[in-house]
């Protein structure tokens, strides 16, 4: 054989060899990344398991609040005062900057009254993350120009709904899945 097309023959085998080895590395990344969401959309018991919490509540007192962390973010968990549901009652919707319930146990189009975001049908229990809506600080109670909540990473104020009323916040605080499973416990999720 004449050695040029040798040494072509050869080259073309490494070519073929980086080339495949390339190709390889990029199906393990692509494979890699589109796990999570697979794992994500079929989850597994352990998984179930985990995403749900119960939580006592027979020690919050009215006016008080019980921070919880659920899939690793807080959940703010009131025992509000007839004051604080008398004020947020008050509230016309076409007041509020964000006028869905934000509630992820009613229809999406829920309006934000404050019947659509209290939890228990006396108004009492309010349960929501205790993630600001802009960029996901952590609010501050009993706070802000509305009584609610305050964030003062940037100025959002929430009344005590947790609805937004003033600042960059452009939702109310989001409201996850929970109900009472019994008089003194809440499930979330
Ligand atoms: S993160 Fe709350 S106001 Fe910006």
């Amino acid at each position: 054989m004449h050695p040029v097309s040798h040494q072509e023959e050869h080259q073309g085998t490494r070519r073929d060899f980086i080339y495949y080895a390339t190709a390889g590395a990029g199906a393990v990344v692509t494979g890699a990344a589109v796990w999570p969401l697979v794992n994500q959309m079929n989850p597994s018991a352990d998984v179930q398991a985990q995403a749900s919490k119960r939580v006592d509540v027979s020690s919050v007192a009215a006016g008080t609040q019980l921070t919880v962390l659920w899939q690793g973010k807080p959940v703010f968990i009131r025992a509000r005062t007839q004051e604080e549901i008398d004020a947020a009652r008050a509230v016309e919707l076409n007041a509020l900057p964000d006028q869905n319930a934000e509630n992820a146990n009613l229809a999406a189009d829920a309006d934000a009254s404050d019947e659509n975001r209290a939890l228990s049908e006396d108004g009492v229990w309010l349960v929501q993350m205790g993630v600001c809506t802009h960029l996901g600080c952590v609010p501050l109670g009993e706070s802000g120009d509305f009584g609610g909540w305050y964030c003062p990473c940037h100025g959002s104020h929430y009344d005590t709904a947790g609805r937004i009323r003033k600042g960059p916040a452009p939702r109310n605080l989001d409201i996850p899945v929970a109900a009472f499973i019994d008089e003194t416990t809440i499930q979330l999720g």
